[in-house]
C-alpha cells in the first residue's frame, strides 16, 4: 500500500487540505498526516512547533488559536497556486479523509511529552463526536506516553510506533502497548529487522521513501506501507 506523507508533500503544501485531495487522485489509499493543539485545545494538522516554515506568520502552533492559525497563508510558501491553503483543523482533514476515501495515519506529533495526554484526549473526543471509523484510522506517535493514553482512551484504534532507531530488545520494550505497526525510517530498515517486526505480527510502514525503484525491494523485505511525498510516482 502506498501511503501520502503530510497529505502528499511532493505535490501540494504539506499538511493541506489540497494535499489530502490530491493524494486521493494517485496510488495511495492512505495518508499521513500531523497533529497538535492550538492554544485553545483544539487539534490542527501542522506538522512543525513553529509556523514559520509553512505560513506566512510567526510564533508557536501551541501559542495561537484556531482563528489565528486559520487566518495564515498555508499554501503559498509552496507556490502561489495554493495561497487559498490555510491549517486545517483535524476535524476538517477527517472529514476529507472521508469523503476522499482514503485511510488516515494520523500521527500525534509531541513537541514536549507533557502535550501527549492532552492532545490524546481532544483526538479522542473528536473521534468519538464525529464516529470517524476505527478501520479507517491508525493513530501513530515517536511519543510512548502518547501511544500509552491512546490505549487507554481509545483502545479499539489501531496503534503505530515510529522511529527512526531500533535496538535489539525494541520489540519486547514495545510489548505493552499491543500495536498494529511499526512505521520506520527507511534508512534504518534491514532485512533482519523486517523479519524481526513481521515474526511479531506487526504491520511494517517505512517513511519517507521518494524512490520508486526501491519499491521492490522492500516488498520482498516485507514492507506493507510506503510513506512517500510522491504517491504519484508510484
Ligand atoms: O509518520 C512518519 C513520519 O511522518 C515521521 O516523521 O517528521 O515527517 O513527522 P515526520
Ligand atoms: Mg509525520
Amino acid at each position: 500500500m502506498i501511503a501520502g506523507h503530510r497529505g502528499a508533500a511532493a505535490l501540494a503544501p504539506e499538511n493541506t487540505l489540497a494535499g489530502i485531495r490530491l493524494a486521493a487522485t494517485t496510488a495511495a489509499t492512505g495518508i499521513e498526516i500531523d497533529t497538535q493543539l492550538s492554544a485553545d485545545g483544539i487539534p490542527v494538522v501542522f506538522h512543525d512547533e513553529s509556523v514559520k516554515r509553512c505560513t506566512n506568520g510567526s510564533g508557536n502552533v501551541s501559542s495561537m488559536t484556531l482563528t489565528q492559525l486559520q487566518s495564515l497563508d498555508a499554501g503559498s510558501w509552496f507556490d502561489p497556486r495554493f495561497a487559498a491553503q490555510t491549517i486545517p483543523s483535524l476535524e476538517q482533514a477527517m472529514q476529507q479523509c472521508l469523503a476522499s476515501d482514503l485511510i488516515l495515519n494520523l500521527e500525534l506529533k509531541i513537541h514536549h511529552t507533557p502535550e501527549s495526554i492532552p492532545l490524546v484526549n481532544a483526538v479522542a473526543a473528536l473521534v468519538e463526536r464525529i464516529h470517524f471509523p476505527a478501520d479507517k484510522l491508525i493513530l501513530s506517535s515517536f511519543e510512548i506516553a502518547a501511544l500509552e493514553q491512546c490505549q487507554r482512551v481509545l483502545p479499539d484504534v489501531r496503534r503505530g510506533y515510529i522511529c527512526e532507531d531500533w535496538s535489539a530488545n525494541q520489540l519486547d520494550t514495545l510489548q505493552p502497548l499491543d500495536l498494529f505497526s511499526v512505521h520506520m525510517d527507511h534508512h534504518i530498515l534491514t532485512p533482519a529487522i523486517a523479519t524481526s517486526i513481521k515474526a511479531a505480527n506487526l504491520q511494517l510502514q517505512i517513511w519517507t521513501m521518494n524512490d520508486p525503484i526501491q519499491k521492490q525491494r522492500f516488498a520482498d523485505m516485507g514492507v506493507d506501507v510506503i510513506i512517500t511525498d510522491c504517491p504519484d510516482q508510484f
